[in-house]
C-alpha cells in the first residue's frame, strides 16, 4: 500500500475524512501523540488498526470525539463523567464507561466498556468533526515501540501499512492521555498523563491503580489490557537506577568507563558532569521531560548502545506519568546504586503521627533519619546553615542565632516563603540523609526510613524503595499539635492550611497507614504496610 502524505489544510483533512469513511485508517496529530484513526463503529477497520500495528487484538482502542455529549451516542455516561470532561475537556483524559451496541466488541477487544477521549489539538478536531463519527485510534507506532511524537516517527514505523499520515508537527505534550475509569464514585488512574493526579483530586475522589507500579505477571489481569505488554520500549534494553544522584552518575561514568557506547539518560544539570556519544539528556522539569522521552527513547535505536541506564526523575505531578513510561520501557528492570538496602520514605501531615509509627519501624529493625531532628541539629549558633538562611530571612536570625518561632511564623502562612526555606535546607539535609544512610548500611541495618514531611518537595521520593504516608483524621491530629506543640488550636488550622490535603499523600505514597487510636492496629497496620518491600 502507498501512503499518502497529507497537509493540515481544510482540504487535505477532507481527503482524510473520505478515507475513513470508505473503511481506510489515518494517523493524525493530537496535543499528546499520533493516534492511527479508523471508524469506530466499523469492526472492519478495528482490524486493519490492529494489523498495522502488530498490536494484539484484545488490546482495547480509544474513541476520539469532537466534543463530550457526544458520548451519548457510543457509552453509557454519568455525572462523573461530565464533571471531568467539564473540568479537562477537551484534553488529554481518556474515560472509561458502559459501551453502547454501536460499538462493536472488535473496538474493544471484546470489553463491554470503551474508552473515551475528547483531544484538544484543532487538527484532530477538525478530522473527527469531517469524518461524523467517532474515531477510535491507538497510538500511531508499531506495538511495543515508544509513542509517536512526530510524523517523521509514524512513517518511520507504519510507512506503507496505512492508508494516510496528517502531518501536524510535534506533539505539544509527548505522553499519551490520562486513563481514568470510574468506579465507587472514584477516577481511578489506570495510566497516569498530563492531567495530573493534583488535578484529578481538586474535581473528584482519585486512586491510583496497582498496575501503575507493579509488574504485571500471569495473575494478575490489568484494568488497561495494554498496560501488561512491553511498551515504549526502544530497540535496546533500559535499566532504570535508583538511589543518591551523585552515585547514580558515578555508576554511569563507571560503566561509560568500561564500554563507551553505554547508553544513558540523564538530566540536563548532569552535562557537565556527564558526557559521551550515546550519553542523552532530559530537561530538568517534567513538562520538558514528558515532552522529549518518545523521541528521545526512539533516538537509542540508532546508535550502537547495547544497554542504556536511565535516572529516575521526580514522581510528582506529570513526573508520575514519566517515570510511569520510564518504568515500563525498562520492562520493570531498577538497579539500586550507593545505598542498596531498601529505604521507606515516610510522609504525611502534622500531628498524624510519623513519629508513632517511625518508632515501630525502628522497633523492627529499621535505621531511622528524621530529618527535622537533622535540621534542628544543623541550627547551632552561626552554622553554615544558619547563615545561610540569614541571607534569605535576615528578619529571623540575630547574633548568629536563628530564631525559630519567627521563621516557622512567616513560612506557615505563605506557600512561596515555604518554598524557599525548602530550596535552601533541602539539600544540605539530603546530603546528610544519604551520608547516614551509607554508615547505617555498613553498619548492617537491613532497611532505612526517612521521615520526612516534605519529602515529595525534596524529589527523595524518587530515591526510595516506596513511599509510606501517615494519615489521621484532622480533630486527632490538630489535638496532636496543641499537646505536642503548645500551640492554640487557631495556629494548628492555620500550620494544616499551609499544608498539603490528605488527598495529596494519598495520591502519591504507595502506602497509607491509617492512625486511629488502636496501637495494636496501628502496629498491624505498619507491618501490612512495609511486608511488600522488606523480607523479615
Ligand atoms: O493520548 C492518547 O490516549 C493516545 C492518542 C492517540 O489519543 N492514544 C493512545 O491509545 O495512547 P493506545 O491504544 O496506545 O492506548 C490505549 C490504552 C491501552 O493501554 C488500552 O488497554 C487502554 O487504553 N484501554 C482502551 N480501552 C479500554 C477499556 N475499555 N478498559 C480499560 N482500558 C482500556
Ligand atoms: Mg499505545
Amino acid at each position: 500500500m502507498k501512503t499518502l502524505y497529507l497537509k493540515p489544510t481544510e482540504k487535505d483533512i477532507k481527503t482524510a475524512a473520505r478515507i475513513i469513511k470508505r473503511g481506510g485508517i489515518v494517523a493524525f496529530p493530537t496535543e499528546t501523540v499520533y493516534g492511527l484513526g479508523g471508524d469506530a463503529t466499523d469492526a472492519g477497520s478495528a482490524a486493519k488498526i490492529y494489523a498495522a500495528k502488530g498490536r494484539p487484538s484484545d488490546n482495547p482502542l480509544i474513541i476520539h470525539l469532537s466534543k463530550a455529549e457526544d458520548a451519548e451516542k457510543y457509552a453509557i455516561t454519568n455525572d462523573i463523567y461530565y464533571k471531568l470532561t467539564d473540568a479537562f475537556c477537551p484534553g488529554p483524559l481518556t474515560v472509561i464507561l458502559p459501551k453502547k451496541d454501536i460499538i462493536p466488541p472488535e473496538v474493544t477487544g471484546g470489553l463491554d466498556t470503551v474508552a473515551v477521549r475528547i483531544p484538544s489539538h484543532p487538527v484532530a478536531r477538525a478530522f473527527i468533526k469531517a469524518c461524523g463519527v467517532a474515531i477510535a485510534a491507538p497510538s500511531a507506532n508499531r506495538s511495543g515501540s515508544p509513542s509517536p511524537t512526530g510524523a517523521e516517527h509514524v512513517k518511520a514505523d507504519l510507512d506503507g501499512k496505512i492508508d494516510a499520515i496528517i502531518d501536524g508537527g510535534p506533539c505539544e505534550i509527548g505522553l499519551e492521555s490520562t486513563i481514568v475509569k470510574l468506579s465507587g464514585g472514584c477516577a481511578v488512574i489506570l495510566r497516569p498523563g498530563a492531567v495530573t493526579e493534583e488535578m484529578l483530586s481538586a474535581v473528584v475522589a482519585v486512586r491510583r491503580d496497582r498496575s501503575l507500579y507493579v509488574k504485571p505477571d500471569e495473575n494478575t489481569r490489568p484494568e488497561a489490557p495494554g498496560m501488561k505488554y512491553r511498551h515504549y520500549a526502544p530497540d535496546v534494553p533500559v535499566t532504570l537506577l535508583k538511589g543518591p544522584h551523585s552515585d547514580v552518575i558515578g555508576f554511569m561514568k563507571n560503566r561509560l568507563a568500561e564500554d563507551e557506547s553505554t547508553g544513558v539518560i540523564c538530566l540536563e544539570s548532569d552535562k557537565d558532569a556527564i558526557r559521551g556519544k550515546n550519553v542523552r539528556y532530559l530537561p530538568n522539569d517534567a513538562k520538558g521531560q514528558a515532552n522529549a522521552l518518545f523521541s528521545l527513547l526512539r533516538g537509542f535505536g540508532e546508535t550502537d548502545a547495547k544497554r542504556v541506564y536511565s535516572v529516575m526523575p521526580s514522581r510528582t505531578g506529570l513526573g508520575l506519568a514519566v517515570c510511569n513510561r520510564l518504568t515500563k520501557a525498562a520492562g520493570f528492570s531498577v538497579e539500586y546504586v550507593g545505598v542498596t538496602i531498601p529505604v521507606l520514605g515516610l510522609t504525611g501531615q502534622s500531628g498524624a503521627g510519623k513519629s508513632t509509627v517511625a518508632a515501630i519501624l525502628k522497633e523492627r529493625g529499621a535505621y531511622v533519619a528524621d530529618c527535622d531532628e537533622i535540621y534542628h541539629g544543623m541550627l547551632y549558633k552561626n552554622s553554615p546553615m544558619v547563615t545561610e538562611l540569614q541571607k534569605y530571612f535576615p528578619f529571623a536570625v540575630a547574633d548568629g542565632v536563628l530564631d525559630r518561632p519567627a521563621l516557622a511564623e512567616a513560612v506557615f502562612s505563605d506557600k512561596d516563603k515555604l518554598a524557599l526555606l525548602n530550596s535552601v535546607t533541602h539539600k544540605v539535609i539530603l546530603d546528610e540523609v544519604r551520608a547516614r544512610l551509607k554508615k547505617a548500611q555498613e553498619q548492617g541495618y537491613k532497611f532505612a526510613v526517612v521521615d520526612a514531611s516534605q519529602l515529595f518537595e525534596s524529589g527523595y521520593d524518587a530515591e526510595c524503595t516506596a513511599v509510606i504516608g501517615v494519615c489521621a483524621e484532622q480533630e486527632t491530629r490538630i489535638n496532636r499539635m496543641i499537646l505536642r506543640d503548645g500551640i492554640s488550636r487557631q495556629k494548628a488550622l492555620s500550620r494544616i492550611s499551609g499544608q498539603h490535603n490528605e488527598d495529596f499523600f494519598r495520591v502519591y505514597c504507595d502506602e497509607i497507614i491509617e492512625n486511629g487510636k488502636d496501637e495494636e492496629q496501628l502496629r498491624e497496620a505498619v507491618a501490612r504496610a512495609i511486608s511488600k518491600y522488606i523480607k523479615e
